[in-house]
């Protein structure tokens, strides 16, 4: 076991969180034969599982159908006080995520793990990022697992990400403290797309982003509130004019807030 008591730490149905005892890597790998897993590095590992200990995922972590494991980066650290960062070359604010910590992590990680990128994504959160789609979310859910690097600093040393191949994702335009959030997102997206994991699979087509459009809206009882009713189209049992009405107000919809899916590759949206 490298780095220091960094011991890999397992949520879910193979939970091994009462201990915190550092284990050989080694044990780690029949673990991961055939499910899908999450390893996340980071700074704050009582962040995880977070929300995705809750609901769906946190059922689907239960039951098995994936798995968490997350990396204290911390146990990586240099010296006595296990520092992580130092001050950025050629002067600035903040701090920046050493080379040589996040790459003893990031070797610690790839235990057991394909070598193939398309298999096993190494992704960096960060708002520098590649924005994260719906078609992202599809390619990880299809790949045997992913890691993560959950930044906290103002970067990360560009040595690391080139040399260990880190790909940086961004969950949106703004700035968030830390990658903890994004990589929850991310997670979310990913493993709801995992076999097994929602009940309803016909939904998963019908949703947002599946077809290149946004989802038309949805009505339920009652069939008047506040002086609204439900558009009668909907309570017509005519099931072609349904289908046609909610295509047609997916199209709207798209045109008024995100035209620019319209355009994204493998968008079935008629062509303006
Ligand atoms: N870390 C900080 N901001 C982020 C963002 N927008 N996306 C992904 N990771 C981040």
């Amino acid at each position: 076991m490298t780095g220091g008591g960094a011991a890999p730490r397992s949520h879910g149905r193979l939970s091994i969180s009462a201990s915190r005892q550092p284990r050989s890597l080694m044990d780690e790998q029949p673990r991961l034969a055939g499910r899908w897993t999450a390893r996340v590095i980071t700074l704050l590992p009582e962040a995880f599982p977070g929300v995705l200990g809750l609901s769906l995922t946190g059922r689907a972590l239960a039951e098995g159908l994936w798995a968490l494991e997350t990396i204290n980066l911390r146990g990586f650290g240099k010296g006595r006080h296990r520092n992580v960062d130092d001050t950025p070359a050629g002067g600035g604010a903040g701090m920046v995520l050493r080379a040589d910590v996040l790459s003893a992590a990031l070797d610690e990680a790839a235990a057991g793990t394909p070598d193939d990128p398309a298999l096993w994504p190494r992704l960096l959160l960060s708002p520098r990022g590649k924005p994260f789609t719906q078609a992202r979310a599809r390619a990880l859910a299809a790949a045997r697992g992913v890691t993560l690097v959950c930044g906290r600093f103002e970067g990360v040393d560009e040595r690391v990400i080139a040399h260990c191949g880190l790909e940086e994702v961004s969950i949106g335009d703004f700035v968030l403290t830390g990658g903890e959030i994004a990589a929850q997102a991310l997670l979310d997206a990913s493993v709801r797309l995992l076999p097994g994991v929602l009940g309803n699979a016909a939904s998963i087509e019908d949703e947002s982003f599946s077809r290149g459009l946004l989802e038309h809206p949805h009505y339920t009882r009652p069939a008047e509130w506040e002086g609204m009713r439900i558009p009668d189209v909907l309570l017509s049992g005519n099931h072609a004019e349904i289908a046609r009405w909610r295509r047609e107000q997916a199209e709207a919809l798209t045109r008024a807030r995100r035209p620019d899916l319209r355009d994204a590759p493998g968008s079935k949206a008629v062509p303006r």
